[in-house]
């Protein structure tokens, strides 16, 4: 590990602003406390106004928290201004100085520290060689693609080796396969280089692909904090498995919690016995507090559930759209109640599955073992 990699932690952080129109006192950050590991790398995804930029301006020091307490390694920097906090941090807008070329816009923060020249130009070049820059170091930024240019902004800022790096959406201006790109080599560079880094954006594909761990925020406050496969199979609530991926829900009646022997061990677990429209099933996962009697939803992703003749499921609905892409088709379903969106299928194999087509009457079976139950 390196051997500036810092932790950082937020202890019952709150931010309050005031509504410049109305005057009203606004929590645009609401008692957060979480902890980033040395060397990883946290997402904060959530909706838009969430509070996301708020707790990374509150990092940067650009905002002072209303009250709690925000450490970088063992140091209390709450109160400390952002030029002595050995931050740095990257934004959906790249902010590259347009008078300097890509070379000197690299340089710069290492100048800033008085390194000798001799090392700023091998640092430099060896920086831009790791992003397939170095051909173009003395091209200004104006001449250079949105890709190109994020790319400098992000070595400009990584190249002082900051304690913490901060990146507040910043691939939200390129194109899909740029955006896809930019992600792996993110995740390169930061590991490469092991930086404490927070990132923020609302695409949960982009926090799936880049993270340690994924801090979800919604009205600014937590919702969940988990690893990217915690919070895909195991949301704690439908907020957060609705925001985190595509998922269908199907109420169900809560029965009773019963003794199960898992398949890979011999292990005594328990299941949440629930019923759909007479038909019970086990589902080993299920959300805290619930109890017998409960309504509940039975929450389950699309690549868990398949489709079969009208009857044989727990609902019956009617294919609108496949969409074939490749080594998966993905199924629409409509379902009978037109209030509800329609539930998406994959199958994946699809040439040696059957594919229902579109406008066919199906039923909708779910894979227990995937499946988790949530309060309704
Ligand atoms: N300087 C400010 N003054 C007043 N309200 C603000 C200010 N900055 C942010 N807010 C409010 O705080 C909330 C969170 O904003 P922000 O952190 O930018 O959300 P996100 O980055 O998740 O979209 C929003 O309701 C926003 O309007
Ligand atoms: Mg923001």
């Amino acid at each position: 590990m390196h051997s500036k990699s810092k932790s950082v932690r937020l202890v019952n952080v709150t931010k309050a602003f005031k509504d410049p129109q109305s005057g009203q006192p606004v929590t645009a950050v609401d008692d957060v406390s979480f902890e980033i590991a040395p060397g990883d790398l946290v997402t904060l995804l959530g909706p838009s106004g969430c509070g996301k930029t708020t707790v990374l301006r509150m990092l940067s020091g650009f905002e002072t928290p209303t009250s709690g307490q925000i450490l970088i390694g063992d140091s209390d920097v709450t109160e400390v201004p952002p030029n002595k906090r050995d931050t740095a941090m990257v934004f959906q807008s790249y902010g590259l100085f347009p008078h300097m070329n890509v070379f000197e816009n690299v340089a710069y923060g290492l100048k800033l520290r008085d390194m000798p020249k001799d090392a700023i130009d091998e640092k430099v070049t060896r920086f831009l060689a790791m992003v397939g820059l170095d051909k173009l170091s003395k091209r200004p930024p104006s001449r250079l693609s949105g890709g190109q240019q994020q790319r400098v902004a992000l070595v400009r800022s990584m190249i002082v080796e900051p304690s913490v790096l901060l990146l507040d959406e910043p691939l939200s201006n390129l194109d899909a396969l740029l955006r896809e790109q930019m992600r792996v080599e993110i995740r390169r560079l930061q590991k490469s280089l092991s930086i404490t880094a927070m990132y923020v954006t609302h695409d949960r594909v982009e926090a799936m692909s880049l993270s340690d761990q994924i801090i979800v925020m919604n009205a600014g406050k937590i919702a969940q904090i988990g690893t990217p496969s915690e919070i895909y199979r195991d949301p704690i609530n439908s907020f957060v498995a609705g925001f985190v991926g595509k998922v269908a829900f199907f109420p169900c009646a809560v029965r009773e919690f019963v003794k199960g022997v898992d398949e890979l061990s011999t292990w005594e677990m328990k299941a949440c016995r629930v019923e759909i429209k007479g038909k019970t099933f086990d589902i080993p996962r299920w959300s805290p507090n619930l109890k017998p009697s409960d309504s509940a939803v039975v929450m389950c992703r699309p690549e868990s559930l398949s489709l079969g003749e009208p009857g044989a499921g727990i609902e019956d609905g009617i294919v609108s759209a496949n969409v074939y892409l490749g080594n998966s088709v993905e199924s629409w379903v409509k379902r009978q109640d037109p209030s509800q969106s329609d539930i998406l299928v994959q199958i994946d194999n699809p040439d040696v599955k059957k594919i229902w087509k579109e406008g066919e009457s199906v039923s909708l079976t779910f894979e227990p073992s995937l499946a988790k139950v949530l309060a309704a």
